[in-house]
């Protein structure tokens, strides 16, 4: 998208005027972008700033942010045309702003919030950045707005999801207002009840139960993509989920959802449960219907068995477009970019591995053991002929087709050699 910097000077001088808190400029990406200045709104520092301010920025997200730039360009180059984009719940708008700069092929970007305040700063940093031509700033609520571009003529090629806490409340809304083979993005940040620490409210929100095991996080992103799968079967729409990935305070994924009742099936198919056993560390993954049969003690040390879900237990990448993403990464120079193609390297190797993973110092804490380095147990399991990798998940995770019991076999094998 061209922007039009100097052709909207003039009408700035008036909106800067109903901006009536402390802001600053910053830069992110390609963009600047007028920000609420944090550090005037917290009174401790234990305070978390960006809630604190009139309108919300959090200056943490920027590789989140980065990472959907990566991915909107990578979906972008697939469709090979130009693309419509809606940001929902936009804050001060600097995600929808940095697409419509930085996302070759993006034609029109709908930068929406429901805060009066944060839709002055959306205004203002849309003209900023001359983009008053290609980029429709709206004052509503996320479920309205979507709701309004639901006929099949007005729909999105994107959607991108980032509220506070879980994206469940838009998800009716957003699929429905997502073209056929849309991308739909969705963040969230409530990790309490996706890990665990509150396994009604994940019950309650999701329609799956959480368990706190140390692969927690995997979990997450599962127990949200089968949500998404559930809630996009209704309308008959099938779904792949092409990307995901997790920091401590979110999870995020990136779906791919084509029409079509088969397609819609097949969502329900990629449905199950995760069961877990907190005494030996032994997983597996059961398919829906076999659940009523399955025996509810541990195969391996006989101990009760937990069991996790109904979540999605089809694939959470995909190999080719985290490549692409990865290419796209080395195009570009992002302040995080090391970080980031290091993390987009990690995901890329455990696109094709198996689920779950295991957490090294964890199974060696249980054994009494000291913990060897990650890369040494890779290779002694690889050695042995296992699939096995990192995860970006966990620094000290790792994927295998080992089971838990060779797993802590070769754990000693190793401490015994280096003794
Ligand atoms: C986590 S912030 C968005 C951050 C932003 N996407 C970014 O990348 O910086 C969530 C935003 O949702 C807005 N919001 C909350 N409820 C809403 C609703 N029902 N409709 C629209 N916006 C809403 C809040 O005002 C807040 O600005
Ligand atoms: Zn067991």
């Amino acid at each position: 998208m061209k922007p039009n910097v100097l052709g909207e000077k003039k009408n700035m001088k008036d909106e800067i005027f109903q901006i009536d808190f402390p802001t600053e400029i910053i830069h992110e990406g390609d963009v600047k972008v007028l920000v609420p200045e944090l550090e005037a709104f917290v009174k401790s520092p234990s305070e978390y700033a960006p809630s604190k301010a009139p309108v919300f920025y959090n200056p943490v997200m920027e590789l989140n942010r980065d990472i959907a730039v990566l991915a909107l360009q990578v979906y972008q180059r697939m469709l090979n045309r130009e693309i419509s984009v809606c940001e929902p719940l936009a804050g001060c708008g600097i995600r929808g702003v940095r697409f419509a700069v930085e996302v070759e092929g993006v034609e029109h970007v709908v930068i929406n919030d429901i805060n009066m305040k944060a839709f002055q700063l959306i205004n203002y940093n849309v003209r900023m950045n001359g983009l008053s031509k290609c980029v429709t700033v709206k004052n509503e609520d996320a479920n309205f707005l979507l709701g309004s571009y639901g006929a099949p003529s007005r729909r999105f090629d994107a959607i991108d999801v980032d509220p506070f806490g879980p994206p469940v409340p838009y998800l009716d809304s957003a699929v429905r207002a997502l073209r056929n083979g849309g991308f739909l993005i969705l963040t969230a940040t409530d990790m309490a009840p996706l890990c665990g620490v509150h396994p009604k409210a994940c019950i309650r929100k999701y329609g799956g139960k959480p368990l706190r095991t140390e692969y927690c996080h995997e979990l997450a992103v599962r127990l949200l993509a089968g949500s998404l799968a559930v809630t996009a079967a209704k309308y008959d729409m099938g779904i792949r989920i092409v990307f995901s990935h997790c920091t401590n305070h979110y999870i995020r994924i990136y779906v791919i959802a084509k029409y079509g009742a088969k397609k819609a099936d097949e969502n329900i198919r990629n449905m199950g449960y995760i069961l877990h056993c907190f005494k030996c560390f032994h997983r597996e993954s059961v398919s829906k219907i076999f659940i009523i049969n399955h025996p509810i003690n541990c195969g391996d040390c006989g101990s009760k068995i937990n069991v996790a879900g109904p979540l999605w237990l089809g694939k959470i990448f995909d190999k080719q477009f985290c490549k692409s993403m990865e290419k796209e990464a080395k195009r570009r120079a992002f302040k995080l970019g090391k970080r980031i193609r290091k993390m987009l390297t990690l995901i890329e190797n455990e696109t094709e591995a198996p689920i779950t993973y295991y957490v090294i110092d964890k199974l060696c804490k249980a054994l009494a053991l000291p913990t060897p380095s990650v890369k040494m147990v890779v290779a002694a399991l690889s050695q042995e002929g296992f699939q096995t990798c990192l995860t970006h998940f966990n620094s000290k995770g790792i994927r295998s087709s080992a089971s838990a019991m060779k797993i802590k076999e070769i754990l000693r094998g190793i401490v015994n050699v280096n003794r």
